[in-house]
């Protein structure tokens, strides 16, 4: 994953010393933000703070909940999203360090015009690959980078990718048979835009009862969200609508 590691260097008055890049990030006044395919202005101590984290800054400032924060430590993987095409930690990644990148959150794998969630979303659905779904949209992101590399791979590289991905929930092997389903689905009908051809490219509950009612085929994507705000996109087809 991609944290900072050169940030982790010691400088001689033994505290932690920031990296060029992040030194000359501080000294930014106004970012300009990509967000799946839509730009962002922000101005430095209006907007954002320099001290913000993109997951803050997505949650609080852009109102993208999708990324969801657990452990704000680099620990659990759960805030992941893709910045040119990688998988990072937005937890880990000041938003000043990301003037001019390319962000893709949950929120922008589904088809913008239509609201049709992507054949992976769907392929996590159709697998009941989570449980309070906490963990979903940081490994759909992973899954996402993996594939967009890897059309087809192999059981061990979505191990390697999805490494560092912690479920309380213990939903690993649906894991792996949603992403192996959708790769599969992806090469036999390649019809799955890469996200790299984007325009700006880049609850608690009875979740399984619910997710066993949807079908994928609705025309209008739902945002369902528990108690603990975890927003699986889904698509719901209601009897009788
Ligand atoms: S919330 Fe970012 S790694 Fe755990
Ligand atoms: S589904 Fe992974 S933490 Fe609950």
């Amino acid at each position: 994953m991609g944290i900072d590691k050169e940030y982790k260097k010691t400088g001689k008055n033994g505290k932690h010393r920031a990296s060029p890049r992040r030194e000359r990030a501080a000294k930014l006044r106004t970012l300009r933000l990509i967000v799946n395919g839509k730009v962002y202005e922000l101005t430095v101590g209006k907007d954002v703070e320099a001290s913000h984290t993109l997951a803050h800054t997505l949650r609080e400032t852009l109102g993208l909940t999708g990324t969801k924060i657990a452990c704000d430590h680099g620990g659990c993987c759960s805030c992941t999203v893709l910045m040119d095409g990688e998988p990072i930690l937005s937890c880990m990644t000041l938003t000043i360090e990301c003037n001019e990148k390319s962000i893709v959150t949950i929120e922008g794998l589904k088809d913008q015009r239509t609201g049709e969630l992507n054949r992976l979303q769907q392929s996590f659905i159709s697998h009941s690959a989570f449980q309070c779904g906490f963990c979903t949209p940081g490994i759909i992101m992973s899954s996402q980078a993996l594939l967009d590399k890897t059309p087809d791979p192999s059981e061990d590289e979505i191990q390697e990718a999805l490494a560092g991905h912690f479920c309380r929930c213990i939903s690993h092997y649906e894991v792996i048979g949603a992403v192996k389903d959708a790769a599969k689905e992806r090469v036999d009908s390649h019809r799955v835009t890469p996200l790299s051809s984007m325009p700006g490219s880049c609850h608690r509950g009875n979740l399984r009862a619910s997710t066993a009612s949807i079908e994928g085929v609705a025309s209008a994507a739902l945002l369902l969200e528990g108690t603990t705000q975890v927003p699986v996109m889904a698509e719901l087809r209601k009897e009788g609508l």
